[in-house]
């Protein structure tokens, strides 16, 4: 039986933190061996919001060495700005969108309510749900990995391809479903009431890159009791610290007794907190290797990635060549 299609993508903003690994790249690392999985760099995305050009085409290369680093393998990772048709059916897929539904997007909402601070709104933050559409379509992926907040994405997705194959006159394209999978949300050490994330600062995230002394440091004073909580409810502080070492694989087997040393009332927060830092600090040793051989083999990566880029596009291609045909409008050889 042919495996299922299964498509995601990250926008490159930079440096790659437990946040994002623990709640979504390992999965797709996992991914890998059961299903056929297209990963995008989504940098027209990253164009949405205000941005510094040279940066956007360095962070590009970086995310795509860390996600290598991290088990990503390269003949499954494309570049979208290298596969111009995203472009180009998003364009398409415009005027099967309706303009009323893209106003209501959360993620919209929130994110021009951040950059009216900047006095400028870009009509591609607005349309940005339309480009996710054609990055999941192009490819006609039957599963997206995805977390809730990208609920209302896929399901703007689903529409828009029900709208095409209604209009075409033909059940052109499958309707992607959301891939869920037990995956946690690891909070800021700092502040365990926001999620780990780089746009808070330096102290609400921890690189999946980092050095054993910056480890040690972020997660000694990791947070721990934020106050009375409702009884017999963990702090979101401790739970998280309990979350990050069953997700870096708890090494050294320590978890279920560091458990019962809580439910007993018995457990000093430094050994929980040493049990973690031990084991993020053994992964990031190995992420950290794997990303300097790569960049030391810099020019022969950045060719693997093109090539995989030019042959995922070939896919693409096809894809757009048929939607234009059914469209009503004009390739090449026609
Ligand atoms: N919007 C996604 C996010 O913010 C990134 C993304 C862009 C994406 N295109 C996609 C995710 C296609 C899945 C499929 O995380």
């Amino acid at each position: 039986m042919e495996k299922k299609r299964v498509l995601s993508a990250i926008q490159p903003t930079g440096d790659l933190h437990y946040g994002n690994y623990f709640g979504a790249i390992s999965n797709w690392v996992k991914l890998q061996e059961k299903y056929e999985c297209t990963y995008g760099v989504v940098d027209y995305h990253a164009m949405t919001m205000p941005y510094v050009p040279k940066k956007l085409r360095e962070n590009t290369w970086d995310i795509v060495f860390s996600l290598l680093a991290v088990g990503v393998k390269a003949e499954n990772l494309f570049i979208q700005s290298l596969v111009p048709e995203h472009a180009e059916l998003s364009w398409i897929f415009n005027c099967f969108c309706s303009y009323g539904q893209l106003l209501r997007m959360t993620q919209f909402k929130d994110k021009s309510a951040k950059a009216a601070e900047t006095d400028f709104i870009s009509a591609g933050l607005l349309d940005y749900p339309v480009l996710q559409a054609a990055d999941i379509l192009i490819y006609r992926a039957d599963y997206v990995p995805v977390g809730q907040d990208q609920k209302q994405h896929l399901e703007l997705t689903r529409d828009i391809a029900q709208r095409f194959n209604k209009v075409v006159g033909k059940e052109y394209f499958v309707l992607p479903e959301i891939l869920y999978t037990e995956t946690p949300k690891i909070l800021s050490t700092a502040d365990p009431s926001r999620k780990m994330s780089k746009s808070a600062g330096e102290k609400h995230y921890i690189s999946v890159f980092a050095e054993e002394a910056r480890i040690r440091k972020q997660i000694r004073s990791a947070v721990t009791d934020m106050g009375e909580q409702p009884s017999g409810k963990m702090s979101p502080g401790v739970r998280n610290l309990f979350e990050l070492l069953r997700a870096a694989g708890d090494p050294q087997g320590l978890y279920e007794e560091l458990k019962s040393e809580y439910e007993s009332g018995a457990l000093r927060y430094v050994q929980l907190k040493d049990a973690v830092a031990d084991a993020l600090v053994a992964l990031s040793k190995v992420f950290r290797e794997c990303k300097a051989e790569l960049l030391e083999n810099k020019k022969e990566v950045k060719g693997a990635i093109k090539a995989s880029s030019a042959e995922i596009r070939k896919r693409a291609q096809q894809t757009v060549r048929e939607v234009k045909e059914l469209a009503g409008l004009l390739n090449v050889k026609c």
